[in-house]
C-alpha cells in the first residue's frame, strides 16, 4: 500500500480500488501443475460461478483489509494488515486466472463489491484496533466456512479449481488466527450474523452477475 502521507484519500481509494481489481500474484497458481477437466458445459459453468464469487470476495478482502489499515492506530497491526491484503491480491489473481480458464468473466459489480467493503473496513478500523481485528477473524472465519462449501461442490474432475480454493483456504485460516494472536475481541452474536446475512447477498449476486 502507498504513505497516506503523500497521497490525498481520493487519490489512494482509487490507487487501491486499481490495485484489488487489476493487481498481479506474487506467489506460483496453485493449479500450475494440474491437469483440466475435462468438464461438461454445465460442471463448467458451475465452476465458473464459484470462482467468480471466490474472486468477487477476495476484491473485498482487499478493501476491507486497505480500508482497516489506513486507520489502524498500531504499527504492527498495519504491517500486518497490509502483509495480508498482498495475499489477498494473490488470491485475486489466481481466481482471475481460474476464471479466464474457464473462459468466463469476473462480476460486473466489482468496483461496487470494493467501495461498500472499503467503507466497512474503514468503520470497524475506526471502533479501535481489537474490535477491527475481531471483525477481520471473523471475515475469514466465514470465508473458511464458505470455501470448504465449495470444495464439497466443485465438479469432481475441477481439480484446478481445487487446488486454488485449497490454498486460499489455508492462507484464510491463518489470516483468521493472525487476528487472534493480535487481540481480536470476539464479535456480538448479532454482528456475525449481520455479516453471514450480507455475504450470502454479495455470493448469490456475483455468482450471476
Ligand atoms: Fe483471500
Ligand atoms: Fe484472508
Amino acid at each position: 500500500m502507498m504513505n497516506p502521507r503523500k497521497y490525498s484519500f481520493i487519490d489512494q481509494f482509487c490507487m487501491s480500488l486499481d490495485q484489488a481489481l487489476g493487481g498481479s500474484a506474487h506467489r506460483p497458481y496453485p493449479a500450475l501443475h494440474e491437469k483440466e477437466g475435462p468438464l461438461t458445459p454445465e460442471q463448467n459453468q458451475h465452476s465458473a460461478a464459484l470462482m467468480r464469487v471466490n474472486h468477487a470476495g477476495e476484491v473485498c478482502a482487499q478493501a476491507l483489509y486497505q480500508g482497516q489499515a489506513l486507520v489502524s492506530r498500531d504499527k504492527k497491526i498495519r504491517e500486518k494488515l497490509c502483509a495480508a491484503a498482498i495475499e489477498e491480491g494473490d488470491h485475486l489473481a489466481w481466481c482471475h486466472q481460474r476464471l479466464k480458464e474457464l473462459g468466463s468473466h469476473t462480476s460486473y459489480l466489482n468496483p461496487l463489491w470494493y467501495s461498500g467493503s472499503f467503507v466497512i473496513g474503514l468503520t470497524a478500523g475506526l471502533w479501535g484496533d481489537k474490535w477491527s481485528l475481531g471483525f477481520l477473524a471473523e471475515t475469514e472465519q466465514q470465508v473458511v466456512n464458505h470455501l470448504e462449501s465449495h470444495l464439497e461442490t466443485l465438479p469432481a474432475k475441477d481439480h484446478k479449481s481445487f487446488k486454488v480454493i485449497q490454498q486460499m483456504q489455508e492462507d484464510e485460516a491463518k489470516h483468521r488466527d493472525d487476528a487472534i494472536k493480535l487481540g481480536a475481541t470476539e464479535l456480538p452474536a448479532f454482528i456475525k450474523k449481520i455479516m453471514s446475512i450480507a455475504s450470502k447477498i454479495m455470493v448469490k449476486t456475483a455468482a450471476k452477475i
